[in-house]
């Protein structure tokens, strides 16, 4: 029986030295330790033994057992280590590496042109009011008093699309429709796009205006210069100079362009790319809204006044950022787009 136990002593000591998992480990100790295991088997044997040998065999078979008891235990402790310090190993995190950085897009400079004047609009009091890039004849010619033959309709480069619609060359159309809707006062902008058949460095066949008017009673010209000076002051510096000149548009009288002081150059530079060496920039077209255009959409023109401008985005925008081709402002290109 002494050789029998030293037998299952060696081969649980094998067992133990080839386990390299925890499970392996907790097998070999059921197999050996376990209600059914080797040496539990022994010990239901010592009913066999002459009773003078018994003490001497409990002794030998207590201290096999407890060695292999230490020897599990630390054999689960270094398995254990072993485990965490692969894991640790496996899923290092290295903090001291720096971030990587998300590139934030930024907005295209027509939205930007388009945010500042809806901001500078608002603070005046005027509401964004958007219309169709589809327009009948109607509203983007007729009832601004443009009409059929009228050789206004020239200057438009109109692009037809059939049935009597066009693009709309302009966002004026959306006076009218604001106006056939609402009564005065009204103080409105109409940011959009507008289409017209040009193409060079400076025109493109869609591009972008603002456009805006305030009708109430006895609205002057003074109110026109007045805000649109306080507009464009906001808009390029509270000490840009800004100049009205007569012009003519056929759905305002009087008619005026407006200029701001070439801030380039300041009209210093007879060479200025900017200004051409004029000095001065057009910024807009403005006027006071023909009394033909309030009869088109039922108002009395005795009754009511008001004004109205339009502005063009790329234009200003271009000024603005000094950007010298239009294209540029259609191409998604990212080394341009990411300057702003
Ligand atoms: N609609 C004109 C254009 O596109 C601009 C304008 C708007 C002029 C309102 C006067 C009043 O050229």
């Amino acid at each position: 029986m002494k050789e029998q136990l030293e037998q299952i002593r060696e081969a649980a000591l094998a067992a133990l030295a080839a386990a390299k998992t925890e499970e392996q480990l907790e097998q070999a100790r059921v197999s050996f330790l376990g209600r059914k295991g080797e040496l539990t088997l022994v010990v239901r044997q010592m009913r066999d033994v002459p009773p003078e040998e018994r003490p001497a065999m409990g002794a030998v078979l207590n201290q096999i057992k407890d060695e292999l008891e230490t020897r599990i235990a630390q054999a689960l402790r270094s398995v254990r280590a072993a485990e965490r310090s692969r894991r640790a190993a496996e899923e290092r995190v290295d903090i001291t590496l720096p971030g990587r950085r998300r590139r934030r897009g930024t907005l295209h400079p027509l939205t930007q042109v388009f945010n500042e004047l809806v901001d500078v609009f608002g603070s005046l009091g005027f509401s964004v009011v958007e219309g169709p890039d589809v327009e009948d004849d109607y509203h983007n010619f007729e009832a601004l008093n443009i009409p059929r033959d009228h050789p206004a309709r020239d200057m438009q480069d109109t692009l037809f699309v059939g049935d009597g619609l066009v693009l709309r060359t302009h966002t004026s159309p959306v006076q009218i429709r604001v106006m056939e809707s609402q009564q005065p006062p009204l103080r409105v902008v109409v940011p959009g796009a507008a289409y017209r058949h040009d193409y060079d460095v400076t025109h493109s066949p869609m591009f972008h205006q603002i456009e805006g008017f305030l009708v109430d009673r006895r609205v002057t010209f003074a109110d026109l210069k007045g805000v649109l000076t306080l507009a464009l002051q906001r808009l390029f510096g509270s000490d840009t100079r800004v100049r009205f000149r007569p012009a003519f548009f056929p759905f305002t009288e009087p008619s005026a362009e407006v200029d701001i002081a070439c801030f380039q150059c300041g009209g210093d530079d007879s060479a200025c790319r900017l200004c051409k060496g004029t000095g001065w920039m057009e910024i807009l077209g403005s006027g006071l809204i023909d009394p033909n255009v309030f009869r088109f959409v039922g108002y009395d023109p005795e009754a009511v006044s008001g004004f109205a401008f339009g502005m063009g985005i790329e234009r200003v925008a271009m000024l603005k950022y000094e950007i010298n081709d239009i294209r540029l402002l259609y191409g998604s290109d990212l080394r341009f787009l990411r300057q702003f």
